[in-house]
């Protein structure tokens, strides 16, 4: 497969650079800056990029990437620090500058190969505060603005370039085509990154491991696919089990067997361990102590599991690209197999290495992984859903009857949601519960019941939320059937307020 090495200097974008050239299928892998020589002839890339960061190139302590790296002859292209970079190593010049950060317009000097088929001028975003005096001899300027003359600059014999905007982010109009014209134009990549080459590669690798896996699964989609490609590999010398802790939507647990044992024959075990995760949630309504409740019950009973069912030398982890990036964990080229211990709370006694295949892709590269090993279009679509459960949606303690209320009235959310068409459109969707009460009317009769809330929010992220305005008939349908199909309940209410202050899940 063709690579595109993009060595991270520190830019807050960096990572943006490996996204746009993954979605025109070519590979590209974020690597630290200081990457050898050897790791990268290892990875024999077909070109290299050096991305921005928040140094000056003249400052004792800058960043410098291997100098063999300028003798591999491999094509260049330095954006924004990067560009001071290439200035600086081929004998420019680079010096502070006036600061130019947001639009900026390039006209374009030259279009005949990095900045080929992007107009005359174009909207670039700008965030420096160097720029190059004096580009180096065999150098041409190709693009500037009115504030730096020498904004993209060409070697066309060596293919070294560099260009003072930052083509990643969506504020530069035609970014991608930039991109493109170096990739596919100036490196000669061929465009072979698909995830169908990506499932064949990955299930060829893990069939090379020994020894056992242990795979926990939640029916969410980053475990669930990890554990198909597993299986893909190694048959049932793959385990995942299921820990049913009592905090899951209404039939979930069901839902997620049913997936795992009909549809993908993998080895499963569900471990129904309610009661265990109620004993010890009863009495609790502190929302930190319900976390950690839950944490620690899960932890004890995977440990046994894996101590009973053993022994295993891997543990699966549905680990994607962007933990791995912020984390700070990726050292060097991600290799999707790496040793490490003691990882999300398991006793070291227990001896696992850490598998994770997925640890090279991006969510939505792990949506097309998961619909090509055939996972169905409606766990493809499901919302978010927390890892602690339904015990941060129900206010207080942790009852029965609160569960009950909670997984019913959510049903009857996403079903009417689901129906008039806004499923889809919006972030997540639950109904919660807590310990006030209201009183109404049935029949003839005073009742005094439980009240629901209502929660609906619009996200892209889950960092910043803002709730849906739903059409009020919708909610009166929705107000409706709670009502009438819960008897608890007297009172529906909708939460209008948005992240921040208020978060996603009221615990
Ligand atoms: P908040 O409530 O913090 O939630 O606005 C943001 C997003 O994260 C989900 N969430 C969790 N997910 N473990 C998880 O795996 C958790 O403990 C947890 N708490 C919140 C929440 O559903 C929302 O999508």
């Amino acid at each position: 497969m063709d690579k595109i090495i993009v060595l991270d200097f520190g830019s807050q974008y960096s990572h943006l650079i490996c996204r746009r050239i993954r979605e025109f299928s070519v590979y590209a892998e974020l690597v630290p800056y200081d990457i050898s020589f050897e790791k990268i002839k290892e990875l024999n890339p077909k070109g290299v990029i050096f991305s921005g960061g928040p140094s000056s190139v003249y400052n004792n302590d800058a960043p410098r990437p291997n100098s063999e790296i300028f003798q591999m002859k491999l094509p260049l292209l330095g954006i924004c620090y990067g560009h001071q970079l290439i200035v600086d190593n081929f004998g420019g010049k680079v010096k502070r500058a006036n600061k130019e950060y947001g639009h900026s317009i390039l006209t374009v000097d030259n279009n005949s190969d990095l900045l080929g088929g992007v107009g005359d001028s174009l909207r670039a975003w700008m965030s420096h505060g160097d720029e190059a005096e004096k580009i180096p001899d065999n150098f041409q300027i190709i693009g500037h603005t009115e504030r730096s003359q020498a904004a993209a600059i060409a070697n066309k014999q060596e293919s070294v370039y560099g260009i003072q905007f930052h083509p990643e982010v969506v504020h530069t109009e035609m970014g991608v085509q930039i991109l493109k014209n170096f990739v596919l134009n100036i490196c000669h990549a061929k465009q072979d990154w698909t995830m169908e080459s990506f499932v064949e590669k990955t299930v060829g690798d893990i069939s090379k491991i020994d020894g056992n896996v242990l795979c926990g699964v939640s029916g969410g989609i980053d475990s669930t696919v990890a554990a198909l490609l597993i299986h893909k590999a190694i048959g049932n010398r793959l385990k995942c089990v299921f820990v049913d802790n009592g905090l899951l939507r209404l039939d979930e647990e069901h839902e997620i067997e049913k997936m795992f044992k009909d549809n993908f024959s993998v080895n499963f075990t569900a471990i129904n361990a309610k009661r265990q995760f109620l004993d010890k949630l009863k009495g609790v309504s502190d929302p930190e102590r319900k976390r950690k409740i839950v944490g620690e019950e899960f932890v004890r009973i995977f440990t046994e599991f894996a101590e009973k069912s053993g022994p295993f030398k891997w543990l699966a982890q549905g680990t994607l690209y962007p933990d791995v990036i912020e984390s700070g964990v990726s050292k060097g080229p991600a290799a999707i197999i790496k040793t490490h211990h003691n990882v999300g709370g398991l006793p070291d006694w227990l001896d696992l290495q850490i598998l994770e295949p997925l640890r090279d892709l991006y969510k939505d590269e792990v949506r097309k992984v998961a619909a090509i090993l055939g996972v169905s279009k409606k766990l493809l679509s499901r919302h978010p859903f927390p890892g602690p459960g339904l015990a941060v949606r129900i206010i207080g303690e942790v009852t029965e009857k609160k569960l009950e209320i909670t997984k019913v009235a959510s049903k009857i959310v996403e079903d009417e949601l689901e129906a008039a068409g806004w499923y889809d459109k919006i972030w997540q969707a639950y109904a919660a519960v807590g310990d006030d009460k209201a009183v109404g009317v049935v029949g003839d009769e005073r009742k005094y019941g439980n009240i629901v809330m209502i929660r609906v929010v619009e996200s892209i992220d889950a960092m910043t939320a803002d709730w849906t305005r739903l059409p009020h008939d919708l909610l009166a349908k929705i107000s409706n059937r709670i009502t009438n199909e819960i008897d608890e309940v007297t009172w529906v209410s909708y939460v209008i307020s948005s992240k921040p202050p208020a978060t996603i899940e009221p615990q």
